[in-house]
């Protein structure tokens, strides 16, 4: 019998024809006669409901299955009845695969998001968490497309990294021995433990992708990055996570405008994607019982899509905020000018002010990276972030020092050791041309785009910093 999934019986309308579906109970109803069992297969958000009755062979077994159970299950496709006609089947032979029993943890209808957090291995079982990983794939597949069908390539940068890209600190070591070699541990038998030591070497994982990339972009003109990055930084936030995923392109020739432009449409890209492609999941996910958007998240992100993306530079960002009255909002952080833009600060722009994504420009180069084209006027830098409503920044980008005598003043000037950056600084020698890129949180991507309110809920596993069990 053909094996049928029940996104393709749903999607193509495949009735009156036999069948074999294989998946996941999510309930057994029982009446007299009959029993209604509700499966799904994680193919889509649709679940097949097969109504078996008592002339099935094993029919006290089948009955007796609880939630979560494995089967696999043949019978005719038909429309059923009720108001709105829904296909289900009359099951013929039921195989049960894989029993589950009362331990089972996804027992209860209504499980937290709490809970399911600390069943990271089952809660792909559910509803809530099937619908938020199809959209992550698509979105996935919207940013090769997106930057495929551009003409830039895809570039693997390295996860060991050698260097403080971001010159922030924030990078967890692998090895630290960095010219000691004689203290390197050992193994039992008295050999370096190269597992420990990384062959000598003070070596991190990566916080970003971008100078090799910028690298790249150096030969093959456009070049984005979609791979693991890792932070130390020790915050505990629900937009904070120690290992995330970042989608950086970056671009030779391009100057900060053609940047944001980039942004602009990448972002309304990755949301049309997920309207086309993940409509049933966003819907389900925007109408949960415990969902931080409105209803509406749809039409607002629709909105978004068809709107252009205001441009503020820092400076005036910070004249609204110091604007608004305290008795209104009153922050926590300040509001003149030199200081860090905080959450509050984001989330007020983008959710209060403009009610839309807002790209802020020209930050004090105090606190930007060292890469950052410094502007005319000596004390900001040509950075770009896209703050968005309900979570704040997801984009951090800027145009790049493309001068070797700017660049390495700045590295002086902040104390950088410039030795490991040798090779980062050959690219200001050797056919310097301008040039930008962004990076984009994509964790933090799909948080806005399926309006959940946890970062840790848009990945498979989270890592954060209290939490790497499995
Ligand atoms: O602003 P960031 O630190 O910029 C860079 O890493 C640059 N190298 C990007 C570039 O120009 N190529 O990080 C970029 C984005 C942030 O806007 C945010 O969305 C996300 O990465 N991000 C995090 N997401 C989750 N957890 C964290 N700890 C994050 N830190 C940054
Ligand atoms: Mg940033």
């Amino acid at each position: 019998m053909t094996r049928l999934s029940i996104k393709k019986i749903i999607a193509e309308d495949i009735i009156d024809t036999d069948a074999t579906v294989k998946g996941w109970i999510r309930s057994v109803r029982n009446s007299k006669k009959f029993s209604f069992i509700v499966l799904n297969d994680g193919s889509s958000q649709n679940n097949l409901q097969i109504i078996v009755d008592e002339v099935l062979p094993n029919y006290a077994e089948v009955a007796a299955l609880l939630s979560g159970s494995a089967v696999s299950i043949t019978g005719r496709l038909v429309k059923g009845g009720g108001k709105i006609p829904q296909i289900e089947m009359q099951g013929k032979v039921v195989e049960i695969i894989g029993k589950t029993d009362e331990s089972y943890p996804l027992q209860k209808k209504a499980t937290s998001l709490e809970f399911l957090r600390e069943q990271a291995h089952l809660r792909i079982r559910t509803n809530t968490f099937g619908a938020i990983m199809r959209v992550r794939h698509h979105m996935a597949m919207a940013t090769h497309k997106f930057f495929s069908d551009k003409g830039f390539f895809y570039l693997n940068s390295p996860i060991i990294s050698g260097v403080d890209a971001e010159g922030a600190g924030e990078m967890f070591t692998i090895s630290t021995l960095s010219s000691d070699i004689t203290k390197a541990p050992k193994t039992k038998d008295g050999k370096l433990d190269f597992s420990r030591d990384y062959f000598g070497k003070e070596t991190f994982l990566a916080v970003t992708g971008q100078l090799e990339g910028e690298c790249y972009a150096m030969g093959l003109g456009s070049i984005y990055t979609f791979g693991p990055t890792f932070r130390s930084e020790n915050s505990n936030t629900t937009r904070h996570l120690s290992e995330f995923w970042m989608i950086e392109p970056e671009v030779a020739f391009a100057d900060l405008d053609e940047i944001a432009e980039l942004a602009t449409d990448y972002i309304k890209y990755l949301i049309s994607y997920a309207l086309e492609h993940a409509s049933n999941e966003l819907e389900f996910l925007y109408n949960r019982e415990d969902a931080t958007v409105d209803k509406n998240h749809m039409e607002t992100l629709k909105h978004v899509r068809d709107s252009k993306f205001i441009r503020v530079t820092y400076t005036e960002a910070l004249e609204i905020l110091a604007k608004v009255d305290p008795a209104v909002k009153k922050f926590e952080y300040p509001t003149t000018w030199g200081s860090e833009l905080q959450t509050e600060h984001e989330r007020y722009l983008a959710e209060v002010h403009f009610k839309m994504p807002v790209i802020v420009t020209d930050y004090p180069k105090e606190f930007k990276a060292f890469y950052m084209k410094l502007n005319p006027d000596g004390k900001t830098v040509r950075a770009m972030d896209i703050l968005v409503p309900g979570i704040g920044e997801i984009i951090g980008g800027s145009q790049r020092e493309d001068s070797l005598e700017k660049l390495e003043k700045r590295m002086d000037e902040m104390g950088m050791d410039k030795e490991p950056l040798w090779w980062y600084l050959d690219l200001r020698r050797y056919g310097s041309v301008p040039h930008a890129g962004f990076g984009l949180g994509f964790e933090r991507a799909l948080m806005y785009v399926t309006g959940m309110g946890n970062i840790r809920d848009v990945i498979p596993f989270p890592r954060t910093p209290k939490n790497c069990d499995f």
